[in-house]
């Protein structure tokens, strides 16, 4: 029988970043086996039926439901994966905090900066372990890269320059999703993607002053 920790997975929202973050969850144990953990993907949350069906049925969740809040309140749901669009973030976030789950949400937290702080300071204040989803970070050539300029072996870094190169929303063919609204997105490029770059930026060389 295995002794690894069993950690109860709740994934809310099941679309590009559910099922990524479904996937990755089964590997944990493959891929970290010195973790010493398993994680079982207990529950998944989406409106649309069809992911539903497919959480169960391909993905392996032991069930699914439509609200989000049944799956906050499933006491077999230890860790939570927030994969909404932008726009639900805050209010998922804010919930999962009163349900005392750890959560990795997805970025960017909210669709303002004050949205973005509301869920931090919750968060901190509940002393929840937290992720936001800036994956970037532990790529193996970043985590070298951040080492090189630490060890002070490439001198003062005096600029960044960060190029992320996508092409999933350019053609107007796409279909209209929640990405092209701002009221759902919040904004367009900047936080979907210019967000990594900040992120790496700081995380590589410190905080941008302006
Ligand atoms: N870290 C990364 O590299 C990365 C990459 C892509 C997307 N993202 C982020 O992940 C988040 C999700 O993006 P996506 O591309 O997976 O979106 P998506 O459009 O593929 O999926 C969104 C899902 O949310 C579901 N949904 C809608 N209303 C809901 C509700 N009330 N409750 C629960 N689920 C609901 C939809 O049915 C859909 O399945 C965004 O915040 C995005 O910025 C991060």
């Amino acid at each position: 029988m295995s002794t690894k920790r069993k950690l109860g997975v709740g994934v809310i929202s099941l679309g590009w970043m559910g099922r990524l973050h479904a996937r990755s969850y089964r590997a944990l144990s493959e891929r970290f086996p010195e973790l010493g953990v398993e994680a079982r993907l207990v529950a998944a949350a989406d409106p649309i039926e069809e992911a539903q069906r497919a959480a169960v049925e391909d993905l392996g969740f032991a069930r699914a439901c439509a609200d989000y809040r049944e799956l906050l309140a499933d006491p077999e749901v230890d860790i939570v994966s927030i994969a909404s669009p932008n726009f639900l973030h805050e209010e998922i976030a804010l919930a999962a905090v009163q349900a005392g789950k750890p959560f990795w949400i997805e970025k960017p937290m909210g669709t303002s900066a004050q949205q973005s702080e509301n869920i931090a300071r919750a968060a901190e204040s509940a002393g929840l372990v937290t992720c936001v989803g800036f994956n970037y970070r532990h790529v193996p050539a970043i985590e070298y890269m951040r080492e090189l300029i630490r060890s002070g072996k490439l001198g003062r870094i005096t600029n960044a320059r960060v190029w992320f190169i996508a092409d999933y929303n350019s053609s107007p063919r796409s279909p209209l999703t929640w990405r092209a609204s701002r009221e759902k997105a919040g904004a367009g490029v900047v936080p979907d993607l210019m967000s990594h770059g900040a992120d790496l930026a700081q995380y590589l060389i410190g905080r941008i002053a302006r």
